[in-house]
């Protein structure tokens, strides 16, 4: 059983990562949920749509106060239950997106956002594994403007708020080595796989 988080800029090609990944642990018959932050429950989706969409501006404090809300209901109805079930848990962001984009790149102090990020999460919630798809916030720019305009209210961020965030990922990850497994985004999407695969046969989560 593993605890497995995927973080990165936005376009790093988390998703598509985690959606193969996924299909190679029902290949080997693993039981494993696929999740994602905000998000993740019925509420989580309904806090998602609000803190990504702009309808209405909504201050940092406000923004990351709906996230931790977003992740406590995650945490509660989803991940512990998953974990206490002898499942997998694969998900989408966790905490470090909190501290990256909240801290970072909104520029809330960050012993503030520690202590948030500790009150949400209960202490025995700790990931094995934190998998950060890392590249240049020019890559990042060249493949939003390939999609087109967004509304989502991170996407419209500057370059230089995410350019904070790359760099907040790049520290924790730098920090805590061995529970951090960073791998280059601009390498193509089936070698992304085997290295990460790799990865966990390495931790001998994987046998195969
Ligand atoms: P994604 O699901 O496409 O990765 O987008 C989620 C967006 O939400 C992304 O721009 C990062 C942002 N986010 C935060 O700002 N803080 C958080 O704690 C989380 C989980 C996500």
């Amino acid at each position: 059983m593993a605890f497995i988080v995927f973080e990165g800029l936005d376009h790093s090609g988390k998703s598509t990562l985690v959606q193969s990944l996924s299909k190679e642990l029902k290949n080997r018959n693993i039981e494993f949920v696929l999740t994602r932050e905000p998000g993740g429950t019925t509420l989580g989706e309904k806090i998602r749509e609000v803190v990504l969409h702009p309808y209405d501006p909504i201050s940092p404090e406000v923004e990351i106060l709906l996230i931790s809300a977003s992740r406590r209901d995650h945490i509660e109805k989803v991940i512990m239950p998953s974990l206490e079930g002898g499942k997998w848990v694969i998900c989408d962001r966790f905490w470090p997106s909190t501290s990256a984009f909240q801290g970072a790149g909104r520029g809330l102090p960050a012993e503030r956002v520690k202590w948030l990020n500790q009150f949400t999460v209960p202490e025995h919630i700790a990931p094995d594994l934190w998998v950060l798809l890392d590249m240049p916030v020019v890559e990042k720019e060249r493949r939003s403007q390939i999609q087109g305009p967004s509304s989502d209210r991170f996407e419209m961020q500057d370059k230089i708020f995410h350019q904070r965030v790359r760099e907040s990922y790049l520290s924790m990850a730098k920090e805590n080595k061995d529970s951090w497994f960073v791998l280059n985004a601009l390498l193509p999407k089936e070698e992304l796989k085997k290295q990460v695969l790799e990865e966990l046969k390495k931790r001998k989560w994987l046998h195969r």
